[in-house]
């Protein structure tokens, strides 16, 4: 793969089993001789390139397949056929709160997750950033994170994202339930990331955001890209929708 290309997907098809319509008793299943499940196709023939340091917006309908699409890229999801290639390492944000214990308080999630991206615990300079950045409170961080609004996972889970210092960093509506001052704060932080060179994912119903944030975007519809370009014009095609 040319070394400008960090990420590639090639005809990537993801298919999901999903209940059969229909299908309710043992009756019907030997009746209608059909299978309880079938296959449903989620991402259907996607195909393309981000170069290292873009900013790429992924708009669409709520289950158009944005989310699906990142975790196909991180490798959490295998499609059913086609190619992925990501040529680097990435800090994925796909959910908020995505990789947080419920159990543990807050900076147990934050000694965790550091160890897990290869901080040394005695770093405190990384916890003292996150804690910095999330504006969470010394009483908050030491309360397990079930009790934490959503707003306040958001903040914990995206500012110990940014201690990963990894190539690609993938962002899956982080801005949808902090408070507007978060949002700034963390637009203002991706902006920052972005101009460090940093390949960005980023998926969005704000258009603003995107606008702001990316260089490109496509628009997904039923899992298929329907359209591609500049993410200023992909942004009123998005509008256009609705
Ligand atoms: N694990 C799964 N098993 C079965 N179907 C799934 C699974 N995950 C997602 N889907 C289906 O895939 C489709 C796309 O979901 P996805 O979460 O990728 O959409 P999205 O574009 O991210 O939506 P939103 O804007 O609401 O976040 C939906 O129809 C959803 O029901
Ligand atoms: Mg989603």
């Amino acid at each position: 793969m040319n070394s400008d290309i960090i990420i590639k997907l090639e005809n990537v098809h993801v298919s999901f089993w999903q209940n059969n319509v229909g299908v309710y008793s043992l009756k019907d299943l030997i009746t209608q001789r059909k299978s309880p499940f079938k296959s449903k196709t989620i991402i259907n023939d996607i195909s393309f390139e981000v170069k290292r340091g873009e900013s790429l917006g992924i708009v669409g309908r709520n289950g158009s397949g944005k989310s699906t699409l990142l975790r196909t890229i991180a490798g959490i999801i295998k499609p059913k056929a086609g190619i992925v290639t990501v040529n680097g390492t990435f800090a994925p944000i796909l959910a908020i709160g995505a990789g947080l214990e419920q159990e543990l308080t807050g900076y147990e999630n934050i000694t965790l997750l550091l160890s897990l991206y290869g901080i040394p615990r005695k770093n405190t300079n990384a916890v003292a950033n996150i804690r910095e950045f999330s504006e969470l409170s010394d009483e908050a961080l030491r309360m397990p994170v079930k009790q934490y609004s959503s707003g306040m996972v958001a903040r914990l889970a995206f500012s110990i994202s940014l201690a990963n210092d990894s190539d690609i960093l993938i962002i899956d509506e982080v801005l949808a339930v902090g408070d507007q001052g978060f949002q700034i704060k963390c637009v203002e932080k991706i902006r920052q990331i972005k101009n460090q060179g940093k390949t960005i994912l980023f998926v969005s119903h704000f258009p603003d955001g995107v606008r702001d944030i990316c260089d490109n975007a496509i628009l997904l519809e039923q899992g298929e890209i329907t359209h591609r370009g500049l993410a200023a014009d992909i942004c009123e095609q998005y509008k256009m929708l609705f």
